[in-house]
């Protein structure tokens, strides 16, 4: 099979990139990605030599750059995407363009070139918040931040890409995912970068709001059984199995990193901070597919993994990433 990934040098992306080419020798992937600030190659060096795997640095919504590499690709999977909250708070339009546009730009790829399986990774925040029980992939959408309307904007243009033109697209959507690789912008690497450097947590308000936790290999998981059994037209949410407060998740990073409380300083909220997430992931398990990873044992490794790689995260956070970029990558900058 021959696998366009979209947004592979991200986060979430490269972890399945390496899952994929690790596990499966029949499958050859090429990963475009536009190297934005949360686009790192590093996160491919291992596989970065590998015939099965190819890089292109471009855009998802540059038509001809898609095209290049739609047009000899049996399926494609899209991370592509703006994906913080808070960024989206202070400049929403390069979510627009890259979660719709680019999207957009996609789906007419699958329809030009005739693509045999469409993915769009989503994400559980485009049904909002809850208070009780879980979201089912029926749940009427309520996204509230500027990343979250433009994440449900996507999935609806692949629906009535799927409506209209009968596109074998899937889409996923996954609960907060924490892993190896991830940007220190999201609650979990900052968290433990910070305390790593010796500096204070800032929580949100007071800290009681709820987020439903995956691990990134079991996400990866979850979207290769959408990719390989995922019946067109489908939606699939990918739940973890713990649901926790986020003073919750911050008292385990102190407790594993030996710190106290008074390492947490509380600091204004987000605005329209969703208070809950929770997903409902039976519909993914018809297919085989069930969370593995214990949530403490991920989470001890993960803490295991920023500890012993600080120069993977340490030019980001001190403001020198663009010296750094242009060390490792020539003189070209992330945008
Ligand atoms: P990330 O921010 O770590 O990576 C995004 C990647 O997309 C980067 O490599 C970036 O360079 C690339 N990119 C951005 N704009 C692009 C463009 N216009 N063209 C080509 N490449 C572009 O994101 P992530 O956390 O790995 O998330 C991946 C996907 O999973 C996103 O679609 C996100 O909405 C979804 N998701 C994330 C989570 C989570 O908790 N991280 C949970 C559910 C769903
Ligand atoms: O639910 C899936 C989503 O999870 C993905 O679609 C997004 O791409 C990803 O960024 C994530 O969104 P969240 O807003 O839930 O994640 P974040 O890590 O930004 O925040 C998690 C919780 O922690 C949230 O309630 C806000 C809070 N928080 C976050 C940060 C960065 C803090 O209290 N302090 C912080 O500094």
């Amino acid at each position: 099979m021959k696998l366009l990934v979209t947004g592979g040098a991200g986060f979430i992306g490269s972890n399945f990139i390496r899952y994929v080419l690790e596990r499966y020798p029949e499958v050859k992937i090429i990963n475009l990605d536009k190297l934005t600030y949360a686009g790192r190659l590093e996160n491919l060096d291992t596989v970065k030599d590998n015939p099965n795997y190819g890089f292109v640095k471009g855009d998802i919504c540059d038509l001809k750059a898609v095209e290049s590499l739609a047009k000899r690709a049996d399926a494609i999977v899209n991370f592509a995407a703006e994906t913080h909250v808070d960024r989206s708070i202070m400049d929403p339009q390069a979510f627009v363009r890259t979660d719709v546009l680019g999207t957009q730009v996609l789906l007419e790829c699958v329809r030009k070139f005739g693509i045999k399986k469409y993915v769009q990774v989503s994400t559980d925040e485009v049904y909002g918040s809850i208070e009780q029980g879980s979201f089912k992939e029926e749940s009427p959408l309520n996204p509230t931040s500027p990343y979250s309307a433009s994440k449900a904007a996507g999935d609806f243009l692949c629906l009535a890409y799927y409506k209209t033109y009968g596109l074998p697209i899937v889409i996923t959507r996954g609960a907060n995912t924490f892993g190896p690789n991830q940007y220190p912008e999201k609650l979990m690497p900052l968290f433990i970068t910070n305390l790593l450097e010796g500096k204070k947590v800032p929580v949100y308000g007071d800290g009681k709001q709820i987020r439903n936790w995956i691990y990134v290999l079991d996400h990866c998981r979850g979207i290769l059984s959408a990719l390989t059994k995922g019946e067109p037209g489908q939606v699939y949410n990918i739940g973890g199995n713990a649901e926790k407060t986020n003073l919750e998740i911050t008292q385990m990073i102190l407790e594993i990193l030996g710190k106290d409380e008074t390492m947490i300083e509380y600091v204004k909220d987000r605005p329209a901070h969703d208070f809950r997430y929770s997903l409902d992931s039976f519909k993914l398990s018809l297919l085989g597919w069930q969370p593995i990873f214990s949530f403490k044992e991920a989470l001890k490794n993960t803490i295991s993994w920023y500890s012993h790689n600080d120069w993977w995260w340490k030019p980001v956070k001190s403001g020198q990433f663009l010296e750094y970029y242009k060390k490792q990558y020539g003189s070209s900058e992330p945008s």
